[in-house]
């Protein structure tokens, strides 16, 4: 059990986030199945991605672990080989989702596992279509939970409608797509995260993108390249918040990433009312934008946030739940159903845990609604992240305006995604 930080009065400093984990995984994926040399800097080394890593080196691609950087020695996509052992994938939903993509078009067989909550979270929105292209996918519950094993090879192109708003589910279908006979063409609901997309491009690969429609031919080949990550938005948006409701506060967040499918947190804090300054530091050439970010003590409204807003900001609803109890006026946040398959269902776990500490929040269907402004307190309350690195992150930032103490159950889930969470956040107090 971990004893929070309460009752601050001020935050101060600036903070360089982790690398963007999002990018991190797409990197050694396209460093993995490119030919050649492809150098990493600023890689997120936190859980999740170390998994992703260590899949990899299970599949014979050769990874090295330095101070700065994390080099890959592709060998192209034949250069996969079948592994001895399970991969286990452990919490990470991006690296189960998008390496089934890329087995999808190996001739060999492989096993996947992870923890407990990665075996709560649907996989037939990603082993469905793969199916359909032409690959053999079994699992518990008639392969819609792991474990499961695929068995690759001999793919078809294949137009896809997807049925949920989804980069995991898109971005496993380019992997298979690259790697099929013919076009693959794959329609979204909604435009989300275009980091597959645009690494493509990066490693010298083709697709094609037209509004909601995202086109790839089989048969390419990638050239290993180096990469820059930048930081994540997703870690950032804890610091955008406690900054935003924290008197005397002012932070600024360093070389933060800026690609538009990611940015839903900034618009909502500035519709908000939140002090927020962005400075631009789009360098030449760079394939993420990124910049810097400078927040302030603010006065905040209510909003609504619903439709085609939920995937720019879907990681950060928790975060955003919390800000909303230091707004005034009722925050609806509606459309936003996927919530519930998340590391954990994060409208019941956010409700749950920020209901203890004096919330006025209510569940919906598909999402929440909460009233403000309410002084957040408990009376030695003990909350819990379930394991969910993003609901610890959200509750340690809640702690900080409460007015007693509070202490948190599975505080290390937060490595998953930030391990100098803590380290940081003390820095600033
Ligand atoms: C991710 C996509 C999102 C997001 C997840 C990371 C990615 O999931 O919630 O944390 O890296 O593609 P969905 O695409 O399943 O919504």
């Amino acid at each position: 059990m971990k004893k929070l930080r309460t009752n601050v009065s001020g935050l101060t400093g600036t903070i360089h986030v982790p690398g963007d984990k999002s990018i991190s995984h797409r990197s050694i994926m396209f460093g993995a199945i490119a030919e050649g040399v492809t150098k990493v800097t600023n890689f997120l080394l936190g859980e999740d991605c170390i998994n992703t890593l260590n899949c990899f080196r299970s599949l014979g691609v050769e990874i090295e672990v330095g101070k700065n950087e994390i080099v890959i020695y592709g060998q192209g996509l034949a250069g996969l080989t079948e592994s001895k052992d399970i991969l286990n994938v452990g919490n990470s939903g991006t690296t189960i989702r998008l390496i089934l993509g890329i087995l999808a078009g190996r001739p060999f067989h492989s096993c996947l596992i992870g923890d407990n909550s990665i075996g709560r979270r649907p996989m037939t929105r990603v082993t469905t279509p793969l199916k359909e292209m032409g690959a053999v996918i079994d699992g518990r519950n008639g392969g819609e939970f792991t474990p499961l094993s695929i068995r690759g090879g001999n793919l078809r192109g294949i137009e896809y409608h997807l049925p949920v708003a989804s980069a995991q589910v898109k971005s496993a279908l380019l992997f298979a797509g690259i790697q099929a006979d013919g076009t693959t063409t794959i329609i979204e609901q909604a435009k989300t995260r275009d980091h597959t997309e645009r690494m493509i491009r990066q490693f010298g690969g083709k697709v094609e993108t037209n509004g909601l429609t995202v086109t790839v031919e089989g048969g390419q080949r990638f050239k290993g390249t180096d990469v820059y990550v930048p930081g994540d938005i997703s870690s950032a948006a804890f610091f955008l918040v406690a900054a935003a409701i924290i008197q005397n506060a002012e932070v600024t967040l360093k070389n933060v990433g800026l690609n538009p499918t990611r940015t839903g947190i900034l618009d909502v804090m500035k519709e908000m009312g939140a002090d927020i300054t962005i400075i631009d530091r789009n360098v030449n050439n760079a394939h993420e934008p990124f910049g810097d970010i400078i927040v302030r003590s603010s006065h905040l409204k209510g909003t609504v946030i619903e439709g085609k807003m939920i995937p720019r900001l879907i990681d950060e609803i928790p975060i955003i739940a919390l800000l909303a109890t230091q707004a005034e006026g009722t925050t609806v946040i509606k459309d936003a159903h996927e919530l519930k398959v998340k590391e954990t269902n994060r409208i019941d776990t956010v409700v749950r845990e920020l209901s203890k500490l004096g919330a006025n929040i209510k569940a919906t269907d598909d999402g929440m609604t909460i009233t403000g402004k309410t002084t957040l307190g408990g009376d030695r309350t003990t909350v819990s992240s379930f394991g969910d690195h993003r609901i610890g992150m959200m509750l340690a930032i809640a702690a900080l305006i409460c007015t007693d103490d509070v202490y948190m159950e599975q505080a290390d889930a937060i490595a998953v995604s930030y391990p100098a969470f803590f380290t940081d956040l003390h820095q600033l107090l």
